[in-house]
């Protein structure tokens, strides 16, 4: 039972029953405004664990994404007559429009990176003679056999894709995880 010193008398002097619906919503007494205050804090409460939950879900969900682009297709890409050492080509991997870019770096030995920088996106170029990756955007520079940045404000690795060379021909077969 409310206190009756805490409730206030509408200026119309109707009681309570009598009231239009907006004065219930926004009330004068302190035992409706207390009550209210409850109410607000519990949805407070609800918006929150439910951000919780979603923020989850959509973990899960990248989590389940990378999973998926673990399990890329093997695409031929070049043929190993078609470059000579220190020579590159492009191709798209692992959809259209990914572009990517082989290099020769020696009889037996090809890398092959997406071609975005990661810093802000622009197409690196090989630069053999100098053992780097190109970025000309912004003056980045990758070590050209693992892909890891060496100067310039690319602060992340090139992203690297799988390579397999058999029957006179190069195939990309995924991404590799991590510096080699
Ligand atoms: S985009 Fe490559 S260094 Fe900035």
């Amino acid at each position: 039972m409310p206190d009756e010193e805490m409730l206030s008398v509408a200026p119309d002097g109707r009681p309570a029953k009598d009231q239009p619906a907006w004065r219930k919503d926004f009330p004068l007494d302190w035992p409706e405004d207390e009550y209210r205050s409850r109410r607000e804090f519990v949805a407070f409460l609800m918006l929150i664990s439910g951000a919780f939950v979603t923020g989850h879900f959509w973990i899960l969900l990248i989590q389940s994404w990378r999973k998926a682009a673990g399990n890329l297709p093997v695409k031929e890409i070049a043929s190993l007559n078609e470059l000579g050492v220190g020579q590159s080509k492009l191709f798209e991997y692992p959809r259209p429009g990914n572009r990517c870019i082989l290099v020769r770096l020696s009889e037996t030995t090809f890398v092959a990176y997406g071609q975005k920088c990661t810093h802000l996106s622009c197409p690196v170029l090989p630069r053999p003679d100098l053992g780097r990756m190109h970025c000309p955007c912004h003056e980045g520079w990758f070590d050209i056999r693992t892909g890891v940045p060496v100067a310039g404000p690319p602060r992340r690795p090139l992203p690297r894709v799988g390579l397999e060379v058999r029957d006179g021909k190069v195939f990309a077969n995924g991404y590799v995880q991590g510096v080699i």
